[in-house]
């Protein structure tokens, strides 16, 4: 990690909820931190330009950036040491990509997962393939190579969907590397996050919103507990020893509590000394443990828009110097001057 830079781009879609929390938000910051101390450069912003492939409405959009940007605040982002920004506020990203298209490969883009999806959907409903696909989603790998390529990034971490992006941008950078025979272009690599924690949710499959099986962040009390208890369970009785890891509110308590806690309950339901309504009572406290500090920095924000937009702003004032240079390097480069 030693002066490396890292960066984060996320998606201002949908609201969060636990699993993103500890299985992405809570990791990208302490790594973010973690670069800083040692030294290196962490980039963190939303990536607006991508979402506008699927949303359309502005008032949603806006509120959805608000939403990721007061998250990231509430939970420890430092704007002042991180550089945390709008991707639409760096008009030299969409340069850069209109210079990387040049040299991206269509067979690039058929190839990209997201994209493929979206057929792969469209064919299972017997509509024609690309229906409903925009040059946005089709051409998604390529913006978002401009985005890693722009600041020189060395590590970009991501989860398991995002590693073929990153190794797109690298075969990207390799090939205008390659043609103009310098390094015009650092070549980026993915770190995943695979000790991340995966939370299942409260029915027991993957967390998300899609499912509707999710533990919300901010919601008051009493709507947590309501996910908290409808998780499932079986009926024996307290008494009864119990093996934890087949138990489900167990494992979603081991991915939130302090390990002398998930102990604690290990321990409780082998001895038949805890039953559901101990554990789910001890899961409920422990989720408002982990978000009470920030909700309150969390509200303060979304009820500070401005305070909030000048944190964003400085963040693009920072990037976009970078983000020139590199585009002047290739800019020389492709035009000879
Ligand atoms: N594609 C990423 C996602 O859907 C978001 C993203 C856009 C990104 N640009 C990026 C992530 C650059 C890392 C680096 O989650």
């Amino acid at each position: 990690m030693q002066n490396k830079t890292v960066l984060t781009g996320v998606k201002p879609t949908g609201t969060p909820h636990i699993g993103n929390l500890v299985g992405a938000i809570k990791p990208a910051i302490e790594l973010g931190n973690k670069v800083l101390e040692a030294g290196g450069r962490h980039f963190m912003f939303v990536a607006d330009y991508h979402a506008i492939n699927a949303e359309k409405d502005p008032a949603v959009l806006n509120q959805k950036l608000k939403e990721i940007a007061c998250i990231y605040l509430a939970f420890g982002l430092d704007p002042n040491k991180s550089v945390f920004y709008r991707q639409s506020d760096i008009p030299e990203i969409p340069e850069i990509t209109t210079i990387l298209f040049a040299y991206t490969p269509k067979g690039f883009m058929n190839k990209a997962h997201a994209y493929k999806a979206a057929v792969d959907k469209n064919r299972a409903a017997g509509k024609p393939d690309d229906d409903l696909i925009n040059m946005g989603l089709y051409t998604y790998p390529t913006l978002m190579a401009s985005d890693i390529l722009a600041y020189d990034t060395d590590i970009v971490p991501v989860g398991k969907d995002q590693v073929q992006h990153v190794e797109i941008a690298r075969d990207i950078a390799g090939m205008i590397n390659a043609h103009y025979g310098k390094e015009l272009l650092k070549l980026p690599e993915y770190s995943l996050t695979k000790n991340a924690v995966l939370v299942p949710g409260i029915d027991g499959r993957k967390m998300s919103k899609s499912y509707n099986n999710v533990i919300p962040i901010f919601a008051d009390k009493a709507e947590i507990k309501k996910a908290v208890f409808a998780i499932k369970t079986d009926s024996r009785p307290l008494e009864e020893p119990k093996n934890p890891d087949e138990i489900l509110v167990y494992e979603i308590y081991q991915a939130i509590a302090a390990p002398e806690k998930v102990q604690e309950m290990a321990e409780g339901l082998r001895q038949g000394k805890l039953g559901y309504g101990h554990i789910k009572n001890m899961l409920l406290d422990a989720v408002v443990e982990m978000t009470s500090e920030a909700k309150e920095k969390y509200e303060y924000y979304m009820a500070h828009e401005k305070e909030v937009n000048e944190m964003l702003d400085l963040g693009a004032s920072k990037a976009r110097p970078i983000a020139t240079k590199t585009l002047e390097r290739l800019k020389n480069a492709v035009f000879g001057r």
